[in-house]
């Protein structure tokens, strides 16, 4: 397996308040992983743990404060004029409620043959449709489906259809789906889910599927990291840290699937509750305060990333047991 993209050390600080009262907390704390190529790779964590901030920085919407993100296999951008971070690095995004992503009022073709035309893919209108029809038909729909009808004439789960097929007429390496089917009704999640796997399957495609929803995570991905708190706590192939998980977060949101707020946006500014904010400023681990096991030591110091087989957990449960 080759990594497609490799995270070290991630960190990003966010304030808040006033000058005089200014709060700092470290949404993403030196987190590493990598995606590799044709791997579906899950973000997983109850809401405000850190997800969105760290696929924001990976597609070059947020500043990194600290660490490193380092697209291995780069694309050339096909017209640097246009040329964006996620773009020149065959890195599309898949935004949780599709109907954000279309403006109401232009037919969802036009993205298709703006796109077309911006990256400069196909040097006739024939074959611009043609590959337009090429990328709906990869997703299940087909051209003559989507002529002419507006988002609203659409499903949310045909939409995002749509959106993903728009994202993959730049032939892109990695997607980077952040809650992409909490908006899709519950019955279609499945088919969305499923696409990620053809693509992953048919097109060599990664994705870094982020979701609050573990059962669709365990269905879809090959790996998983979970995060709380701007950490990551746990990471490994899906069936070891879903079926056996170690540390004592991962048992306890595989028992009790935390209420997400779907309704939380990409780009929407938010205000900390207090016990997120308490357990952000914690010194040692984070989840100290709710794990049923712990100890003196997880109040003062943050664990190291401990390595268990093929898992990584950090946890001080596990100190005796490392590997390396
Ligand atoms: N632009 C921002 N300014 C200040 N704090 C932010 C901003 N974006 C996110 N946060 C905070 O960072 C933490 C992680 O948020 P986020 O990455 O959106 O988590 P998730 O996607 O897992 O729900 C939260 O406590 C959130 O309030
Ligand atoms: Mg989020």
């Amino acid at each position: 397996m080759s990594a497609l993209l490799e995270i070290r050390n991630l960190k990003k600080e966010f304030a808040f308040g006033s000058i005089l009262s200014r709060l700092r907390i470290t949404a993403v704390d030196d987190v590493s992983f990598d995606i590799n190529t044709s791997e579906i790779f899950a973000l997983a964590g109850e809401s405000g743990c850190g997800k969105t901030t760290t696929a924001r920085m990976i597609l070059g919407f947020e500043e990194i404060t600290a660490g490193s993100i380092d697209h291995k296999r780069s694309v050339a951008p096909t017209d640097t004029r246009r040329d964006k971070v996620w773009l020149s690095h065959g890195v599309q995004a898949i935004f949780q409620n599709p109907f954000e992503t279309f403006n109401p009022l232009r037919p969802v073709e036009r993205y298709f043959f703006e796109t077309v035309r911006n990256y400069k893919l196909a040097d006739s209108d024939g074959k611009a449709r043609t590959m337009v029809d090429e990328t709906l038909r990869a997703v299940g729909l087909s051209f003559e489906e989507v002529s002419g009808r507006y988002p609203s004439e659409f499903s949310g789960g045909q939409l995002q259809r749509v959106s993903i097929a728009r994202s993959l007429l730049t032939s892109p390496r990695l997607l980077i789906a952040d809650e992409p089917v909490s908006m899709v009704d519950a019955s279609l999640r499945m088919s969305i889910v499923n696409l990620f796997k053809q693509l992953r399957d048919e097109m060599h495609v990664s994705v870094l599927y982020i979701t609050h929803d573990l059962a669709t995570a365990y269905y879809v991905s090959d790996r998983i990291g979970i995060m709380f708190r701007g950490n990551l706590i746990e990471l490994g192939v899906v069936e070891d840290v879903l079926m056996q998980p170690k540390h004592p977060y991962t048992q306890l949101l595989r028992e009790s699937i935390p209420e997400a707020d779907p309704n939380r946006r990409w780009t929407e500014r938010v205000s900390l509750s207090d016990i997120e904010h308490e357990e952000y400023m914690r010194k040692g681990c984070r989840f100290a305060g709710r794990c049923p096991k712990a100890m003196e030591i997880c109040r003062t110091d943050l664990p190291e990333d401990l390595r268990i087989g093929s898992v990584m957990v950090k946890c001080h449960l596990y100190a005796g047991e490392c590997n390396d």
